[in-house]
């Protein structure tokens, strides 16, 4: 697989050819994302949720985030790297650039943080320091004690219009990527088309430049029983993991996933 980087992604978007991103956790699992093609391998704290068995993504340390990106660093055959920051770890300034550097040590190639336009300065001031940025927009799942549980965003004229202007505020700031999760699909759409950077999308429906799951909510694992609307199992119709991985590629490319169903009317 060519190595994806800054330039390639932005290509991807330009060309309308949609990019294909997996969380992944250790080392065995990025090889065998890279052979399916999957462009971007995202270290999530969402770790704390599937690995861990916490039921929120608050425990995860930077520890925890930095031995899981060294182990994905060690498997990976061309992938972008991303990175979360925990919950808390951008809590100063110069928390967050500590914190940053650290998982770009560890094999980063991008950090990404869940916040809104709030975050401008921080992200300038690591863009500076030739760290690029994602920006976490939507369900945020560090503020769900602040957002009462894990529910859609950007419903209504006054909560998509702030989420329109922070998409936009993060872009000038110096973001290099967002993700949008769980979004209404008509003002994910919107956003997407109102940025030139690559806008990647959970739960906000086909028309982001590029699509994100969690590995083992795609694999039909999961602890609680429960699968959020905007999953599919991949591993329906397949009689191998490297098969589920292989077709969840295809589907995002071909844009049969995410189909209207798992998506979020406005
Ligand atoms: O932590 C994570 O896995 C994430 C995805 C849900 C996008 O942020």
């Amino acid at each position: 697989m060519p190595e994806t980087t800054l330039t390639s992604l932005q290509q991807l978007k330009l060309q309308g050819e949609k990019i294909a991103m997996l969380t992944c956790y250790d080392a065995t699992f990025a090889d065998a994302c890279c052979a399916a093609g999957v462009e971007m391998l995202l270290i999530g704290d969402s770790l704390g949720m599937v690995l861990q068995g916490h039921d929120s993504t608050l425990p995860v340390s930077v520890e925890d985030m930095v031995y899981h990106t060294a182990c994905v660093k060690r498997g990976n055959k061309g992938a972008m790297i991303v990175a979360d920051l925990p919950f808390m770890a951008n809590a100063t300034l110069e928390q967050t650039l500590n914190n940053s550097a650290r998982l770009m040590k560890a094999g980063a190639h991008m950090v990404k943080v869940e916040g809104a336009a709030w975050l401008a300065e921080s992200i300038r001031l690591l863009a500076e320091r030739g760290i690029p940025v994602c920006a976490h927009l939507g369900l945020t799942p560090q503020a769900v004690n602040i957002l009462g549980g894990y529910k859609v965003q950007g419903r209504g004229d006054a909560q998509a219009r702030q989420l329109r202007a922070d998409a936009v505020a993060l872009e000038q700031a110096g973001v290099a990527m967002l993700l949008l999760e769980c979004v209404p699909s008509e003002l994910a759409a919107e956003i997407t088309q109102a940025v030139k950077i690559p806008v990647i999308g959970i739960g906000a429906g086909s028309d982001t430049d590029g699509q994100v799951l969690v590995l083992h909510d795609m694999l039909g694992l999961s602890l609680s029983g429960r699968m959020p609307k905007f999953v599919k199992n991949f591993m329906e119709g397949q009689s191998s993991i490297q098969g589920a991985l292989a077709a969840y590629v295809r589907e995002v490319k071909a844009v049969s996933f995410p189909a209207a169903e798992h998506g979020f009317s406005a």
